[in-house]
């Protein structure tokens, strides 16, 4: 029998306020019609001033821990580790995943952040992951939290109108690889030739050792959508069938695909890429938009709740980021206790 971490406990956070197109559309040079036909999302949850990462993670770590109590009967304080996935985090110094780890009453466990932007939960995943498996830790809170509409260029239509707020978090415990939930497998990857794709170019050492002051638009975050897109759709689709090979589902056997929700055109070409059908493929970016870190874990609370996702189902998680980055997992969903 091979030790694994299994998936035990599923929660997830937006903030209060949500913004329609219609909003976005009163205010900037964009309409609602162009947003849905080319991006499917309708409206994103953005947070209120003062509100921060932090905030979003620790709400979503309480409903995961809550959710994993449900579900096998353990204390929060079991657990022993919390990896925070963030591009957003509340200060560049330190880490937000003390703080969360703090706020949420689990003492002095290690805690620390990933950063891989949209790929980030992902990356988390696989590190909580391979942390149990090595014995390093017996129970994790893996968290998927960012608030980019506070990095945001309030003039970009294009950005203001993808990307939303949200936090998504799972607690993993130490079990086996032959049970429901356990990750099965893990394919991850990463190209930093295309780092300016995506990209917030001030705040860095690069820019503070410099002479001269940056631009204030610097400080925004900047995406050029169209080669995005078509590295998001050939590195998700690589990936999935590079993971899907290993554990060997063919495509048309796997139940849910649970892909970054950046863009629902995204979703189809990734679908059609690897034979799938539509009803395999699980959506919920037109109820919150690109919330980044947050997106896989979010989508995943969603279509559980929904019964959209049910025990037993082969699930294939697959992400694509800045960096650029990617990644996908594979696990069958477990029997779990959410809401
Ligand atoms: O999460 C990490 C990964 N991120 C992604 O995967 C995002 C990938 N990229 C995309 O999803 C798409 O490229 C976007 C949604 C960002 C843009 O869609 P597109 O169909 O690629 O549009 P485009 O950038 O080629 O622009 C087409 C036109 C342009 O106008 P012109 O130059 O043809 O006159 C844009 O200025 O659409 C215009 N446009 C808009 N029009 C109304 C761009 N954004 C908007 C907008 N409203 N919000």
């Amino acid at each position: 029998m091979s030790r694994a971490a299994v998936l035990c406990g599923l929660g997830g956070a937006l903030p209060a306020t949500a913004v329609s197109n219609e909003e976005l559309a009163a205010r900037l040079d964009t309409s609602d019609q162009w947003i849905r036909t080319r991006t499917g999302i309708r409206q994103r949850h953005v947070v209120a001033p003062g509100e921060a990462t932090s905030d979003l993670a620790v709400a979503a770590g309480a409903d995961a821990l809550a959710s994993a109590r449900r579900t096998d009967g353990n204390a929060a304080a079991d657990v022993d580790l919390v990896v925070l996935a963030t591009s957003t985090p509340d200060r560049p110094c330190p880490a937000t995943a003390p703080d969360v780890a703090h706020r949420l009453g689990l003492k002095t466990v290690p805690a620390f952040d990933v950063a891989a932007v949209c790929t980030g939960f992902v990356y988390a995943l696989a590190t909580a992951s391979s942390m149990i498996t090595a014995g390093v830790s017996e129970r994790a809170l893996v968290i998927g939290a960012d608030t980019f509409s506070t990095i945001l260029d309030p003039g970009d239509r294009t950005t203001r109108a993808i990307f939303g707020d949200g936090a998504g978090a799972v607690v993993l415990r130490a079990g086996e690889a032959a049970e429901p939930g356990a990750l099965l497998g893990f394919d991850l990857g990463s190209d930093g030739s295309g780092a300016d794709l995506i990209t917030v170019r001030a705040g860095g050492s690069r820019q503070r050792s410099a002479a001269e002051a940056p631009d204030a638009s610097d400080h925004f975050f900047t995406m050029d959508g169209r080669p995005v897109f078509t590295q998001a759709v050939l590195n998700m689709s690589r990936s999935s069938q590079a993971l899907l090979d290993r554990v060997g589902w063919p495509p048309a056997e796997v139940d849910k695909v649970v892909a970054h929700q950046a863009n629902i055109r995204i979703l189809h070409a990734v679908g059609e890429q690897l034979g799938l059908e539509d009803k395999q493929i699980v959506a919920n970016l037109d109820r919150v938009g690109n919330t980044v870190a947050a997106s896989i874990p979010l989508a995943l609370r969603d279509a559980a709740d929904d019964g959209e996702l049910l025990p037993g189902h082969r699930v294939l998680l697959t992400g694509f980021g800045g960096g650029l980055t990617w990644g996908s997992a594979a696990l069958v969903w477990p029997e779990l206790h959410t809401g």
